[in-house]
C-alpha cells in the first residue's frame, strides 16, 4: 500500500518560534519524516547543529541520507523523555538554542497496517511506536480488568462509552485473544448505540483507538519527562515550541510554560520574589485555512512557544 507523505504542520511558525540562528544548536524531538528537521538545516549556517531524536525505527531509517549526507545533522534513536541524558552526553547541556516537539504519529505510522496504530488498515494489534520496548497493545488487552480499560479509554479517549466499550472488549476477549485491529473496532463500534454513533463525525472506534495509543506508548508521562529535559538543556534566550494535537497533551503543555513565566507571588510580603525562568512568545497558533485546506492534520494542531530566560528554575 503506498504510504501517505507526512506533512509538517505548522512548519513556518514553528520555525519562526524557534528563530532559528544561522550558528545554533537546535532539538528536534520528533523526527518523523523530517519536515520540521529539513526546514531548521535550511536557515542554519555551516556552523549549525542539529540533532534530532525519534523511537521509531522506520523514522531512524527515513534520518539516514541526511545523517550520512550532512555533517550538521545526528540522529538518536531513543525517546524524547531521555533528551536531558543524551544531549548532556554530547557536551550540549545548557547550550541548545531551540528545542521543537511536534507530538503524536506522523501520517506513514498510521498507513502501515503492520504497525497496528488504524482501525482503517487491518493488521496485528501493537501500536508501540519502539517495537523494541513495552508490550503490544493486544497483549495488554488480554489481560488488563475491566476497570483498567475503562479508565484508559475515558482518560486518554475522553470516550462517554468508556464504561460498555471496556464490557465489551472483556466479554469478546473471553472467545479468543484480541489480535488485530479490524476486530477491536468492530467490537467497539458493536458496543455503541446507534443512535448515539449516527450523530458523530468520526468512527466510533476513534477516541478508543487514540487513547489505546496514548496509553501503550505513556504518550504524556513522555511528555512530561520531555518538556523538562529540554527546559534542562536550553540556553538562556533559547527557545522551546511545542505543537500538540490532543486537549489533553496541550493542558501539559501549558501548564509547564506558565509554571515557568508566571511564578506565585512570594507567599510571605518580605520573601524574595521569584523570577520567571521562561516567558511565553506570542499567542498559541493554530493552522490557517489556507493549510487546513491541504492538511487535515492541521486540524486540531496548536503551538506554544516559549524562550528560556536566565533566572533558575522555578520549583513547582
Ligand atoms: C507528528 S510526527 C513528527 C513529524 C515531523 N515533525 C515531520 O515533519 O516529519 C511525531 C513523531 O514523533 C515520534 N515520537 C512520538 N513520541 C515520541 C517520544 N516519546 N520520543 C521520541 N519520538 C517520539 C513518533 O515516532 C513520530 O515519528
Amino acid at each position: 500500500m503506498p504510504q501517505a507523505e507526512h506533512q509538517p504542520v505548522l512548519l513556518d511558525a514553528a520555525l519562526t518560534g524557534l528563530g532559528v540562528r544561522a550558528h545554533g544548536v537546535y532539538v528536534d524531538a520528533t523526527f518523523g519524516r523530517g519536515g520540521h528537521s529539513r526546514g531548521v538545516l535550511a536557515r542554519l549556517g555551516e556552523k549549525g547543529r542539529l540533532i534530532a531524536f525519534d523511537q521509531d525505527p522506520d523514522a531512524e531509517a527515513h534520518a539516514r541520507p541526511l545523517v550520512e549526507g550532512d555533517a550538521r545533522f545526528s540522529f538518536v534513536r531513543s525517546s524524547f523523555a531521555e533528551l536531558g541524558e543524551r544531549i548532556a552526553a554530547l557536551g550540549l547541556a545548557g547550550r541548545v538554542d531551540g528545542v521543537l516537539f511536534d507530538l503524536g504519529v506522523s501520517s506513514p505510522q498510521f498507513d502501515v497496517a503492520e504497525r497496528g496504530f488504524s482501525f482503517r488498515h487491518a493488521g496485528p494489534l501493537d501500536m508501540r511506536m519502539n517495537p523494541d520496548a513495552g508490550q503490544p497493545l493486544s497483549t495488554w488487552l488480554h489481560a488488563a480488568s475491566h476497570g483498567e480499560i475503562a479508565s484508559v479509554i475515558k482518560r486518554y479517549g475522553e470516550e462517554p462509552m468508556a464504561g460498555r466499550i471496556a464490557g465489551a472488549i472483556v466479554d469478546a476477549r473471553a472467545a479468543g485473544p484480541i489480535q488485530d485491529t479490524g476486530r477491536l473496532a468492530a467490537i467497539v463500534a458493536g458496543a455503541i448505540p446507534a443512535r448515539v454513533a449516527a450523530g458523530k463525525r468520526i468512527h466510533p472506534a476513534t477516541r478508543t483507538f487514540q487513547a489505546f495509543r496514548m496509553y501503550i506508548n505513556d504518550e504524556i508521562g513522555a511528555l512530561d519527562r520531555g518538556l523538562e529535559s529540554a527546559f534542562d538543556v536550553l540556553a538562556p534566550g533559547g527557545r522551546l515550541a511545542v505543537i500538540s494535537f490532543h486537549s489533553l497533551e496541550d493542558r501539559r503543555v501549558k501548564r509547564f510554560i506558565r509554571a515557568q513565566a508566571r511564578p506565585a507571588p512570594p507567599p510571605v510580603p518580605m520573601a524574595p520574589v521569584v523570577e520567571p525562568a521562561l516567558s511565553e512568545i506570542g499567542k498559541p497558533v493554530r493552522a490557517d485555512a489556507a493549510e487546513l485546506a491541504v492538511n487535515a492534520r492541521a486540524r486540531s494542531a496548536i503551538l506554544r512557544v516559549a524562550e528560556r530566560t536566565a533566572a533558575a528554575k522555578v520549583t513547582t
